[in-house]
């Protein structure tokens, strides 16, 4: 059998609920191996979008090809070979996270002598044996969502969804998960993330798509991406009269330096500059109103959102 080169292939995959256009027309080819992001705001479609991929869900229309089987077709197979860990919660309160773990290994066949020496490994992963016994109702809420993403590897599949892996997460848990996560990429599993953080999708993402109302926007590495925006960095700050914004976005394009600038809604601009940092004061000089909450940072992810969009991915 030829090798395969993708994990996923989706071929004009749409989701509509009547009138909501969920998912409206996706393609994407996702390499074998790879972990690929999929960066969106709020109700932009990620969800549904794996859950078709995953069979949770048929497609209103479009198909998929899925480690070379039907995605309309072969859903057997599939499931067989994929695992998922939904952005909602799906343990079982009153077991242990221990038994939480057995359980679903059970229902995937695996033998006890493997499923037992397997559980202690992942709990210690995700430092959770000291409370592996306890049952999972008194479990913290990041406690709860790393054991969600356990439970979602325990038959090591070789194609895995996390939907929102992180959300709700601190600095230091969020690490311990992406980790996590990055070991299955080191087993040669293909990954697919979805997030609405655009550090995650940065830092972890070998490639990755931005979907913005169903629809993709952008795809590429996040260098790619980040790349397209050219070599400015990024002035972002408020004004107190929002009815300013334009002529304080041409007042500062009158500055050779200054190469774009966007209104971000409410009081806030954000203006791309050659040199950002050392040319603020020209910039106050030439907008000739107060400046405050200034930011300056190099093009980032949310600087492609804004780029595509005219909207920050976090509102
Ligand atoms: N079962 C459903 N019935 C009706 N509408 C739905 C259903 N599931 C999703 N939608 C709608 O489809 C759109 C996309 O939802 P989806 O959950 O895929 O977004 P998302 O990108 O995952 O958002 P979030 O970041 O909030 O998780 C939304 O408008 C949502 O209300
Ligand atoms: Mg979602």
């Amino acid at each position: 059998m030829k090798k395969l080169e993708y994990a996923i292939e989706t071929h004009n995959l749409k989701k509509y609920f009547d009138e909501i256009h969920a998912v409206d027309g996706i393609d994407l080819k996702i390499p074998k191996g790879s972990l690929f992001g999929v960066l969106g705001p709020n109700g932009a479609g990620k969800s549904t979008t794996i859950r078709m991929l995953s069979t949770i869900l048929y497609p209103t229309s479009g198909n998929a090809t899925i480690l070379g089987y039907d995605l309309l077709k072969d859903r057997k197979e599939i499931k067989k070979r994929i695992g998922v860990c939904p952005q909602e919660l799906v343990i079982y309160p009153r077991l242990t996270a221990r038994e939480n773990i057995h359980l679903i290994a059970q229902m995937h066949g695996i033998p006890k002598t493997v499923y037992k020496e397997r559980t202690d490994e992942l709990l210690g992963r995700m430092n959770l044996l000291d409370r592996a016994d306890s049952l999972s109702k008194t479990y913290s809420g990041g406690m709860k969502r790393r054991l969600n993403v356990l439970m979602s590897v325990i038959h090591e599949p070789e194609l895995l969804f996390f939907d929102e892996p992180t959300a709700g997460l601190d600095p230091q848990s969020r690490r311990v998960v992406w980790d996590f996560i990055k070991n299955f990429q080191e087993r040669n599993s293909t990954i697919i993330l979805t997030t609405h953080s655009m550090e995650e999708a940065d830092d972890l993402s070998d490639a990755l798509t931005i979907i913005d109302h169903g629809k993709i926007i952008a795809t590429g590495t996040p260098q790619d991406l980040k790349g397209r925006l050219g070599e400015g960095d990024n002035i972002e700050f408020k004004i107190s009269n929002p009815e300013m914004r334009l002529d304080i976005i041409e007042r500062a394009r009158s500055l050779d330096f200054v190469r774009s600038g966007k209104n971000l809604g409410k009081q806030r601009v954000v203006l791309n500059a050659l040199g950002g940092l050392r040319r603020i004061s020209e910039i106050m000089d030439a907008v000739k109103v107060e400046m405050y909450d200034i930011s300056v940072r190099a093009n980032t992810l949310e600087d492609v959102f804004i780029d595509l969009t005219g909207r920050r991915l976090r509102s």
